[in-house]
């Protein structure tokens, strides 16, 4: 395959760095904007290509030493080699650049991005692999597994659950370790950010709204955390434990329904006052269902706050809500460090009748 020169100009979302050659766009993992690197081409498309890299001939000063002896082969981390502060720019100005490119935004309202206080070690949570013995996550790249003793970004006490898990030779299968006990079910990753975020929400709602919607509420990590600014809360999930584990400790102005949002959300929009509601959306990364962005349409609710994993998604879905929204800001947080994945909070404002 060829081997190309190559100035890499940006990062893309998803952690490649960017060259360019003879107008083509090439990809390269584990590169830093400014640097000059020699590669080889691996895949060749229409519009792009992607190549491997073979040596950093101009290092960028923002090249870190990874913390991780698995790094560069590992599927699960793209940016150990960038220094923290670097990861958090490029986590912006991509952010910035995909509601541009995707949300039709010529402006973005963006905020400063959340930091992590802790860059490695964060991972409250991890699901390892087993096949055959080998025990870890897959390779960048492949569906192989890559035998791992211990994950940097991971806490040390989801390390010593792995220790603990490889110590007994487990059978083939998936296996997920945990810094905390608590019901199995969707928990927030990285538990400072995730105090941040819920913080951050907290601060963009108004006062005096009756009704807080939370949709795709998990155990109700936002519904608990805000319901002493409504007189009720109501979240839908379709996770029966998640559910289950809500309603354990819910009072008499909560209410949890079983289901899918795309389902249940607009029978819900259709029964409240949307000037005195507010709705929280948190969904998977595939962001909103159809039937759920028509009925925000439908009838706009005064606040929508929307968070969400992937901004591509996020994007395509604040494309179409501005139809009846207003963007008034985007805060990114670092919810994953070393990964090329970003958190983002969205707050939108329905627009005046007209
Ligand atoms: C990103 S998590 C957010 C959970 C919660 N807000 C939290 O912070 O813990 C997304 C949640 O949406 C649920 N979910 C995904 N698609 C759904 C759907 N169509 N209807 C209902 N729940 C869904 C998942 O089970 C998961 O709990």
């Amino acid at each position: 395959m060829q081997r190309v020169d190559l100035e890499i100009e940006d990062i893309a979302f998803g952690g490649a760095g960017v060259g360019r050659l003879n107008g083509k766009t090439i990809f390269v993992p584990l590169t830093i904007d400014g640097e000059r690197i020699t590669a080889r081409v691996v895949r060749e498309k229409k519009q792009f290509a992607e190549a491997e890299l073979e040596e950093v001939v101009d290092a960028a000063p923002r090249r870190a030493q990874p913390a991780c002896p698995y790094f560069g082969r590992c599927g699960g981390c793209s940016y150990q080699h960038i220094s923290y502060e670097h990861q958090l720019e490029l986590k912006h100005r991509q952010v910035e650049q995909i509601l541009r490119r995707i949300g039709g935004i010529a402006h973005p309202p963006m905020q400063p991005i959340i930091p992590s206080p802790k860059p490695y070690g964060y991972r409250n949570r991890v699901t390892v692999h087993a096949e055959d013995g080998v025990i870890g996550y897959y390779r960048r790249n492949a569906h192989r597994l890559i035998d791992v003793a211990c994950c940097p970004i991971a806490d040390p006490e989801v390390n010593r659950a792995l220790a603990e898990l490889r110590s007994r030779n487990p059978r083939n299968g998936h296996y997920t370790l945990r810094a905390n006990e608590g019901p199995r079910v969707f928990a927030q990753t990285n538990d400072e950010v995730a105090q941040a975020m819920a913080l951050l929400v907290t601060q963009l709602l108004r006062d005096g709204d009756e009704l807080l919607i939370d949709a795709y509420c998990g155990a109700g990590f936002f519904a608990k955390r805000l319901i002493n600014r409504f007189d009720r809360v109501l979240g839908i999930e379709w996770d029966r434990h998640a559910i289950a584990a809500a309603q354990r400790t819910a009072i008499a102005k909560e209410t949890y329904i079983a289901g899918d949002v795309d389902e249940a959300f607009a029978a819900q929009m259709a029964r409240c006052d949307p000037a005195r509601t507010t709705v929280i959306v948190d969904p998977p990364a595939a962001g909103l269902g159809v039937r759920t962005r028509r009925a925000l349409l439908d009838r706009p609710p005064h606040t929508l706050v929307y968070v969400s994993c992937d901004p591509a998604t996020l994007a395509r879905d604040i494309r179409e809500l501005q139809q009846q929204f207003e963007l008034l800001s985007v805060t990114p947080l670092d919810m994953f460090p070393q990964t090329a994945e970003i958190e983002c909070v969205a707050h939108l404002k329905a627009k005046p009748d007209v």
